[in-house]
Protein backbone atom coordinates (compact mmCIF):
# COMPACT_ATOMS: atom_id res chain seq x y z
CA UNK A 1 0.00 0.00 0.00
CA UNK A 2 1.26 3.42 -0.64
CA UNK A 3 2.82 5.26 2.05
CA UNK A 4 2.50 8.54 0.34
CA UNK A 5 -0.44 10.73 -1.53
CA UNK A 6 -0.74 10.28 -5.27
CA UNK A 7 1.13 12.95 -6.83
CA UNK A 8 -0.73 14.71 -10.14
CA UNK A 9 0.22 12.89 -13.60
CA UNK A 10 3.33 13.95 -14.79
CA UNK A 11 2.24 16.42 -17.44
CA UNK A 12 0.48 18.60 -14.16
CA UNK A 13 3.29 18.23 -12.38
CA UNK A 14 5.16 21.41 -11.09
CA UNK A 15 8.87 19.89 -9.85
CA UNK A 16 11.83 21.70 -8.33
CA UNK A 17 14.96 19.51 -8.43
CA UNK A 18 17.76 21.29 -6.61
CA UNK A 19 20.81 19.53 -7.53
CA UNK A 20 20.32 19.11 -11.47
CA UNK A 21 23.14 20.31 -12.99
CA UNK A 22 24.70 16.69 -13.16
CA UNK A 23 24.71 12.94 -12.26
CA UNK A 24 21.14 12.04 -10.78
CA UNK A 25 19.91 14.53 -10.38
CA UNK A 26 20.12 16.11 -13.93
CA UNK A 27 19.16 12.35 -14.94
CA UNK A 28 15.78 12.78 -13.14
CA UNK A 29 15.19 16.25 -14.27
CA UNK A 30 15.22 14.92 -18.02
CA UNK A 31 12.97 12.11 -17.25
CA UNK A 32 10.27 14.29 -15.81
CA UNK A 33 10.61 17.03 -18.66
CA UNK A 34 10.19 14.44 -21.44
CA UNK A 35 6.87 13.16 -19.49
CA UNK A 36 5.71 16.56 -19.81
CA UNK A 37 6.25 17.61 -16.10
CA UNK A 38 7.37 21.17 -15.52
CA UNK A 39 10.66 21.45 -13.93
CA UNK A 40 12.94 24.27 -12.31
CA UNK A 41 16.59 22.90 -12.24
CA UNK A 42 18.76 24.50 -9.72
CA UNK A 43 22.88 23.94 -8.57
CA UNK A 44 26.07 25.94 -8.45
CA UNK A 45 26.82 26.00 -12.88
CA UNK A 46 24.47 28.17 -14.30
CA UNK A 47 25.86 27.17 -17.65
CA UNK A 48 25.69 23.71 -17.68
CA UNK A 49 21.71 24.69 -16.34
CA UNK A 50 21.43 27.15 -19.08
CA UNK A 51 22.50 24.15 -21.84
CA UNK A 52 20.00 21.57 -19.91
CA UNK A 53 17.11 24.03 -19.95
CA UNK A 54 17.79 25.12 -23.39
CA UNK A 55 17.24 21.71 -24.82
CA UNK A 56 13.45 21.44 -23.03
CA UNK A 57 11.11 24.49 -23.82
CA UNK A 58 9.41 23.44 -20.14
CA UNK A 59 12.37 23.73 -18.22
CA UNK A 60 13.33 26.27 -15.85
CA UNK A 61 16.89 27.42 -14.67
CA UNK A 62 17.25 28.55 -11.06
CA UNK A 63 21.14 28.96 -10.63
CA UNK A 64 21.86 28.78 -6.88
CA UNK A 65 23.75 27.56 -3.78
CA UNK A 66 21.21 25.83 -1.80
CA UNK A 67 24.05 26.32 0.83
CA UNK A 68 22.54 30.06 1.25
CA UNK A 69 19.15 30.50 2.33
CA UNK A 70 18.65 33.68 1.17
CA UNK A 71 19.53 32.24 -2.68
CA UNK A 72 17.40 29.23 -2.21
CA UNK A 73 14.43 31.30 -0.38
CA UNK A 74 14.43 33.92 -3.39
CA UNK A 75 14.03 31.07 -5.90
CA UNK A 76 11.09 29.41 -4.32
CA UNK A 77 9.74 32.67 -4.76
CA UNK A 78 10.55 33.15 -7.87
CA UNK A 79 9.32 29.49 -9.00
CA UNK A 80 5.97 29.65 -7.07
CA UNK A 81 5.11 33.16 -8.54
CA UNK A 82 5.81 32.14 -12.15
CA UNK A 83 3.76 28.29 -11.20
CA UNK A 84 1.15 29.64 -8.94
CA UNK A 85 2.45 26.74 -6.45
CA UNK A 86 4.86 23.24 -6.59
CA UNK A 87 3.75 19.68 -6.13
CA UNK A 88 7.42 17.89 -5.66
CA UNK A 89 10.76 19.39 -4.74
CA UNK A 90 13.49 16.87 -5.29
CA UNK A 91 17.01 17.82 -3.37
CA UNK A 92 19.14 15.62 -4.91
CA UNK A 93 22.73 17.53 -4.04
CA UNK A 94 25.52 16.51 -2.48
CA UNK A 95 29.41 15.89 -2.22
CA UNK A 96 31.69 13.08 -1.48
CA UNK A 97 34.71 13.24 0.00
CA UNK A 98 36.62 10.40 1.16
CA UNK A 99 37.67 10.61 4.44
CA UNK A 100 39.34 8.20 6.80
CA UNK A 101 39.56 8.66 10.84
CA UNK A 102 44.20 9.39 10.50
CA UNK A 103 42.41 12.08 7.69
CA UNK A 104 39.76 14.31 9.90
CA UNK A 105 39.78 17.80 9.77
CA UNK A 106 37.45 20.13 11.45
CA UNK A 107 37.30 21.52 8.12
CA UNK A 108 37.03 19.13 5.45
CA UNK A 109 33.94 17.54 8.09
CA UNK A 110 32.13 20.82 8.50
CA UNK A 111 32.63 21.66 4.71
CA UNK A 112 31.29 18.15 3.86
CA UNK A 113 28.39 18.11 6.56
CA UNK A 114 27.12 22.23 5.02
CA UNK A 115 26.66 20.57 1.64
CA UNK A 116 25.31 17.17 2.67
CA UNK A 117 23.10 18.28 5.32
CA UNK A 118 23.11 21.98 6.02
CA UNK A 119 21.60 22.50 2.64
CA UNK A 120 19.05 19.43 2.70
CA UNK A 121 17.80 21.19 6.06
CA UNK A 122 17.94 25.14 5.15
CA UNK A 123 16.23 23.56 1.42
CA UNK A 124 13.47 22.03 3.46
CA UNK A 125 13.10 24.84 5.46
CA UNK A 126 12.77 27.08 3.17
CA UNK A 127 9.44 25.43 1.18
CA UNK A 128 7.90 23.71 3.97
CA UNK A 129 5.59 26.64 5.08
CA UNK A 130 4.35 27.08 1.98
CA UNK A 131 3.33 23.64 1.32
CA UNK A 132 1.86 23.25 4.84
CA UNK A 133 -0.20 26.41 3.55
CA UNK A 134 -1.20 24.57 0.73
CA UNK A 135 -1.98 21.39 2.69
CA UNK A 136 -0.76 19.03 -0.80
CA UNK A 137 3.06 18.99 -2.19
CA UNK A 138 5.67 16.30 -1.90
CA UNK A 139 9.50 16.50 -0.70
CA UNK A 140 12.22 13.71 -1.70
CA UNK A 141 15.08 13.78 -0.04
CA UNK A 142 18.44 11.48 -1.61
CA UNK A 143 20.52 10.55 1.23
CA UNK A 144 22.42 7.34 0.47
CA UNK A 145 22.98 3.70 1.48
CA UNK A 146 25.91 4.67 3.15
CA UNK A 147 23.57 5.88 5.71
CA UNK A 148 22.43 2.51 6.80
CA UNK A 149 25.92 2.09 9.18
CA UNK A 150 29.47 2.97 9.65
CA UNK A 151 31.89 2.22 6.29
CA UNK A 152 35.65 2.97 5.83
CA UNK A 153 36.37 5.73 3.77
CA UNK A 154 32.99 7.42 4.64
CA UNK A 155 33.48 8.89 8.03
CA UNK A 156 31.88 12.01 7.62
CA UNK A 157 29.60 11.34 4.24
CA UNK A 158 28.28 8.21 5.88
CA UNK A 159 27.21 10.35 8.74
CA UNK A 160 26.18 13.01 6.88
CA UNK A 161 23.81 10.67 4.89
CA UNK A 162 22.84 8.73 8.33
CA UNK A 163 21.41 12.07 9.36
CA UNK A 164 19.44 12.98 6.61
CA UNK A 165 17.91 8.91 6.61
CA UNK A 166 16.54 9.98 10.32
CA UNK A 167 15.60 13.79 9.06
CA UNK A 168 13.32 12.25 6.71
CA UNK A 169 12.13 9.71 8.69
CA UNK A 170 10.91 12.47 11.24
CA UNK A 171 9.57 14.38 8.39
CA UNK A 172 7.14 11.79 7.41
CA UNK A 173 6.01 11.44 11.21
CA UNK A 174 4.82 15.11 11.76
CA UNK A 175 3.89 15.95 7.80
CA UNK A 176 1.88 12.64 6.92
CA UNK A 177 -1.04 13.77 8.54
CA UNK A 178 -0.32 16.73 7.29
CA UNK A 179 -1.63 15.59 3.39
CA UNK A 180 2.22 15.86 2.47
CA UNK A 181 4.48 13.20 0.55
CA UNK A 182 7.63 11.97 2.07
CA UNK A 183 10.09 10.19 -0.18
CA UNK A 184 13.54 9.17 1.20
CA UNK A 185 15.76 8.08 -1.89
CA UNK A 186 18.67 5.65 -0.60
CA UNK A 187 20.80 5.03 -4.04
CA UNK A 188 23.61 2.33 -4.24
CA UNK A 189 26.34 2.80 -6.67
CA UNK A 190 25.62 4.89 -9.83
CA UNK A 191 27.72 6.08 -12.39
CA UNK A 192 28.05 10.18 -11.85
CA UNK A 193 30.91 12.74 -11.44
CA UNK A 194 30.60 11.78 -7.86
CA UNK A 195 31.57 8.09 -8.11
CA UNK A 196 33.83 8.84 -11.29
CA UNK A 197 36.55 9.79 -8.88
CA UNK A 198 36.10 6.14 -6.69
CA UNK A 199 39.36 3.98 -6.99
CA UNK A 200 37.96 0.98 -5.86
CA UNK A 201 35.35 -1.49 -7.89
CA UNK A 202 31.96 -0.59 -7.02
CA UNK A 203 29.12 -3.48 -6.96
CA UNK A 204 26.07 -3.37 -8.58
CA UNK A 205 26.96 0.27 -9.99
CA UNK A 206 24.24 1.37 -12.43
CA UNK A 207 23.90 4.40 -14.61
CA UNK A 208 22.49 7.98 -13.78
CA UNK A 209 19.43 6.92 -16.38
CA UNK A 210 18.47 3.79 -14.72
CA UNK A 211 18.67 5.68 -11.31
CA UNK A 212 16.25 8.56 -12.77
CA UNK A 213 13.67 5.64 -13.94
CA UNK A 214 14.26 4.11 -10.24
CA UNK A 215 13.38 7.18 -8.57
CA UNK A 216 10.27 8.27 -11.12
CA UNK A 217 8.89 4.69 -10.16
CA UNK A 218 9.05 4.90 -6.90
CA UNK A 219 7.48 8.56 -6.59
CA UNK A 220 4.81 7.02 -9.12
CA UNK A 221 4.26 4.41 -6.57
CA UNK A 222 3.59 6.29 -3.60
CA UNK A 223 6.72 4.39 -1.70
CA UNK A 224 8.63 6.19 1.67
CA UNK A 225 11.72 4.48 0.69
CA UNK A 226 12.81 4.77 -3.14
CA UNK A 227 16.45 2.15 -3.05
CA UNK A 228 17.95 0.88 -5.71
CA UNK A 229 19.26 -1.51 -7.48
CA UNK A 230 17.52 -3.75 -4.95
CA UNK A 231 20.25 -6.29 -5.76
CA UNK A 232 22.51 -4.35 -3.70
CA UNK A 233 20.50 -3.01 -1.43
CA UNK A 234 18.56 -5.89 0.43
CA UNK A 235 22.49 -6.95 1.18
CA UNK A 236 23.10 -3.79 2.58
CA UNK A 237 19.43 -3.94 4.73
CA UNK A 238 20.67 -7.05 5.73
CA UNK A 239 23.46 -6.08 7.70
CA UNK A 240 21.71 -3.50 9.13
CA UNK A 241 20.26 -5.60 11.61
CA UNK A 242 23.60 -7.75 12.25
CA UNK A 243 24.98 -8.17 15.50
CA UNK A 244 28.44 -5.61 15.46
CA UNK A 245 30.81 -8.44 15.57
CA UNK A 246 29.72 -10.14 13.04
CA UNK A 247 28.80 -6.51 10.81
CA UNK A 248 32.40 -5.09 11.61
CA UNK A 249 34.03 -8.67 10.44
CA UNK A 250 31.96 -9.11 6.97
CA UNK A 251 32.83 -4.94 6.04
CA UNK A 252 36.51 -5.77 7.34
CA UNK A 253 36.14 -8.72 4.54
CA UNK A 254 34.12 -7.45 1.89
CA UNK A 255 36.42 -3.90 1.63
CA UNK A 256 39.67 -5.22 2.73
CA UNK A 257 40.03 -2.51 5.20
N1 LIG B 1 26.46 8.43 -7.32
C1 LIG B 1 26.23 7.58 -6.32
O1 LIG B 1 26.70 6.43 -6.36
C2 LIG B 1 25.40 7.99 -5.16
C3 LIG B 1 25.04 6.98 -4.24
C4 LIG B 1 24.25 7.32 -3.15
C5 LIG B 1 23.84 8.63 -2.99
N2 LIG B 1 24.21 9.58 -3.89
C6 LIG B 1 23.73 10.95 -3.66
O2 LIG B 1 23.05 11.38 -4.82
C7 LIG B 1 23.11 12.80 -4.88
C8 LIG B 1 23.52 13.21 -6.28
O3 LIG B 1 24.83 12.76 -6.49
P1 LIG B 1 25.41 12.39 -7.93
O4 LIG B 1 26.05 11.08 -7.78
O5 LIG B 1 24.41 12.62 -8.97
O6 LIG B 1 26.62 13.44 -7.99
P2 LIG B 1 26.90 14.71 -8.90
O7 LIG B 1 26.78 14.35 -10.34
O8 LIG B 1 28.19 15.25 -8.41
O9 LIG B 1 25.71 15.70 -8.55
C9 LIG B 1 25.68 16.50 -7.42
C10 LIG B 1 24.74 17.66 -7.71
O10 LIG B 1 24.65 18.45 -6.53
C11 LIG B 1 24.85 19.81 -6.90
N3 LIG B 1 25.39 20.56 -5.78
C12 LIG B 1 26.48 20.27 -5.03
N4 LIG B 1 26.68 21.23 -4.12
C13 LIG B 1 25.69 22.15 -4.30
C14 LIG B 1 25.36 23.38 -3.66
N5 LIG B 1 26.09 23.87 -2.66
N6 LIG B 1 24.28 24.05 -4.10
C15 LIG B 1 23.53 23.57 -5.12
N7 LIG B 1 23.79 22.42 -5.76
C16 LIG B 1 24.87 21.72 -5.34
C17 LIG B 1 25.84 19.72 -8.08
O11 LIG B 1 25.78 20.88 -8.90
P3 LIG B 1 26.82 22.11 -8.88
O12 LIG B 1 28.19 21.55 -8.66
O13 LIG B 1 26.59 22.72 -10.24
O14 LIG B 1 26.37 22.98 -7.77
C18 LIG B 1 25.22 18.55 -8.84
O15 LIG B 1 24.14 18.98 -9.62
C19 LIG B 1 24.08 13.24 -3.78
O16 LIG B 1 23.34 13.67 -2.66
C20 LIG B 1 24.84 11.96 -3.45
O17 LIG B 1 25.32 11.94 -2.14
C21 LIG B 1 24.97 9.29 -4.97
Amino acid sequence: MALNPPLPAWPKCRVWVVGASTGIGAATAKVLLAAGSRVAISARNAERLAEIAGEHANARAEPLDYTDSAQVTAAWQRIRNAWGGVDLILIVAGAHLEIRAWELTEQNAMALLETNLHGVIKTTAAVLPALLAQGNGAIGIVSSVAGYRGLPKALVYGASKAALINFTETLYLDLHARGLGIYLINPGFVKTPLTDRNAFRMPHLISAEQAANAIVAGLVAGAFEIDFPKAFTWQLKLLRILPYRWYFALVRRATGL
